[in-house]
């Protein structure tokens, strides 16, 4: 076997034997404040993934716990303020899709996300690169 196959083999391997991220998940929730608390863990699970895809972070960005073991994580903990401002961000959001959803075209699908926004950026530009005229008028 050359080196890339060899390579190929180990990844496929660790993919096989690495726990699934839902397995070290709990399953049930305790302390959801805005999504639905009866939340099945797949959409939770999802819904986790996007927001960590929007801004390019980890799960620990917002909650406590650190390394690779997530089983070892306090989910249901408020301690990081990063968590307590993406409950805030979850609620604007529901509000900017209310405001959204009668203009343009309709659709069954949120029109805005956390990545309308962040665009894998912790804290989103307000403008481009090069300057964007006076802010206060947009
Ligand atoms: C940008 C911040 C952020 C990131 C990143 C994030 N979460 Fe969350 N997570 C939250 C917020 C906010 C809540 C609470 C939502 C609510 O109150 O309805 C939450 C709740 C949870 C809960 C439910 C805890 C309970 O018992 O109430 C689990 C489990 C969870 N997240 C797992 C994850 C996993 C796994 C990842 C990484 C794949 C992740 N989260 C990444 C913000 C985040
Ligand atoms: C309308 C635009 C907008 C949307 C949509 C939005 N955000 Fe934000 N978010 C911001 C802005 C602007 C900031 C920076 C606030 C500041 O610190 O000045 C921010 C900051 C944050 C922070 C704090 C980052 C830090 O480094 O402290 C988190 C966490 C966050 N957003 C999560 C989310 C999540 C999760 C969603 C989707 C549920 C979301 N945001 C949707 C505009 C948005």
């Amino acid at each position: 076997m050359g080196h890339r196959a060899v390579i190929v083999v180990f990844a496929a391997l660790v993919l096989a034997f690495a726990p699934p991220l839902v397995a070290q998940v709990p399953t049930t929730f305790t302390n959801l404040q805005v999504l639905p608390k009866d939340i099945a863990q797949r959409p939770l699970v999802d819904t986790m993934r996007r927001f960590v895809f929007a801004l390019d972070v980890r799960c620990e960005f917002c909650h406590v716990g650190e390394g690779n073991d997530l089983s070892k994580f306090d989910f249901a903990s408020d301690a990081k303020p990063t968590k307590v401002t993406a409950r805030a961000m979850l609620k604007m959001l529901a509000s900017i899709n209310t405001q959204l959803a009668p203009i343009g075209e309709p659709s069954t699908l949120p029109k805005a996300t956390c990545f309308t926004c962040h665009r894998g950026a912790r804290k989103p530009l307000t403008a481009p690169a090069g300057g964007g005229g006076d802010l206060r008028y947009n």
